[in-house]
């Protein structure tokens, strides 16, 4: 079997929603200490719905397939599917990762989770703070 899934190869050759938005509603951005890959995600956010979702991602090819899998999976979905998105399901929805390469689809739940973060802190909105790992002491990257 080839180490990467054709959706993996697709993602990663033709990413989707790579970009900026200007006005963005929330921004997040992490980074993995120990590959020095960073990902950033702009959300744009209308009646709680993400109405338009765009990456920068300066990675492997697995963390850019991972960005590109994950705008496209909260694109037009409400900020609580986008909060409740795993990066298990970025995996599945990509037919699968090596097991070395899973912590790249972790970053992409992070960023997603940390524009949400920026976006209730933007607008007052209160929000459990344990739902929002601490990406620096977070052990999916250590
Ligand atoms: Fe760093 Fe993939 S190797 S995110």
């Amino acid at each position: 079997m080839a180490l990467y899934s054709e959706k993996v190869m697709d993602h990663f050759t033709h990413p989707r929603n790579v970009g900026v938005i200007e006005d963005a509603d929330g921004i997040g951005e992490v980074g993995n200490a120990k590959c020095g890959d960073i990902m950033k995600i702009y959300l744009k956010i209308e009646n709680d719905t993400i109405v338009d979702v765009k990456f920068e991602t300066f990675g492997c090819g697995s963390a850019i397939a991972s960005s590109s899998m994950a705008t496209e999976m909260i694109k037009g979905k409400s900020i609580h599917e986008a909060m409740a998105l795993t990066n298990k399901a970025v995996a599945e929805a990509l037919d699968g990762l090596p097991a070395h390469k899973l912590h790249c689809s972790v970053l992409a739940e992070e960023a997603i989770k940390n524009a949400l973060k920026d976006y209730y802190d933007r607008n007052g909105i209160p929000y459990d703070k344990k739902e929002f790992p601490d990406c620096e002491h977070c052990a999916h990257c250590q």
